[in-house]
């Protein structure tokens, strides 16, 4: 048995109960973003579980800059409700936990151990800011997106928001590393009317173009 199969073996009884059919269900067509939470905690145990399957999100040469800080209560807490625009502020109160989502900017020296080619590409990164600073960003949200669902997969709501005061972020999560916070993740158990209505999507045909070059 596979590392990536054995993921797939929960914790999360919710996985081995579904068939495929409901898993699609659970991770696209029913997904909704939550505003609201219960008190029920989310492990540790989730959380890894969860990690287990979104680290195998494709990244730019395999640089992984995701690095993640996790927040429940305290003083880290209302650090990070400072950092939130006010109107986002009541949901992040009231998540159990608080993903603290960043990229990882100088992830280019990670790569001799990372990628078979990594020597290479780290000297190339490393005199190419422009092409690193896209790359982390890009695969950041790359990974951020598997996380998403890596997390419904475990049974849990997610709730994602962009901060206001990114610097605040760094400076409290993230001191001394070279990390910019791009996202929020509030996770939990869905609370009283925890989801808003459905909004329409964009359809095939406005979103995808075939160029006459084609032809
Ligand atoms: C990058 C990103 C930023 C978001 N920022 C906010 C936000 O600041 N405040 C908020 O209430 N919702 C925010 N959302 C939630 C979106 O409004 C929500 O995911 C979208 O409307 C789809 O809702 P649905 O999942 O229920 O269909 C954000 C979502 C994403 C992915």
């Amino acid at each position: 048995m596979t590392e990536v199969s054995q993921s797939l073996i929960p914790e999360s009884q919710l996985l081995e109960a579904m068939n495929a059919h409901e898993l699609l269900a659970r991770l696209f067509t029913d997904a909704h973003t939550a505003y609201t939470f219960t008190e029920e905690p989310v492990t540790d145990e989730e959380v890894h579980a969860a990690y287990d399957l979104a680290k195998w999100a494709p990244t730019g040469v395999n640089g992984q800059p995701l690095r993640v800080a996790i927040v429940r209560s305290g003083a880290a807490k209302r650090h990070l409700l400072d950092a939130l625009p006010r109107g986002n502020r009541e949901q992040a109160e009231g998540a159990p936990l608080v993903l603290v989502c960043g990229a990882k900017m100088d992830f280019h020296h990670d790569l001799p151990s990372l990628h078979p080619r990594g020597e290479r590409y780290e000297k190339l990164l490393a005199d190419n800011d422009k092409m690193r600073t896209v790359m982390a960003h890009t695969s950041a949200t790359i990974q951020v997106a598997y996380l998403i669902l890596a997390l419904r997969a475990q049974g849990l709501e997610t709730g994602p928001m962009n901060p206001d005061d990114a610097q605040l972020l760094h400076d409290y999560f993230f001191p001394g590393e070279d990390i910019e916070p791009i996202l929020v993740i509030n996770v939990g158990h869905p609370g009283t009317d925890a989801y808003q209505e459905r909004g329409p999507r964009v359809g095939y045909d406005e979103v995808f173009r075939e160029p006459q070059v084609n032809a």
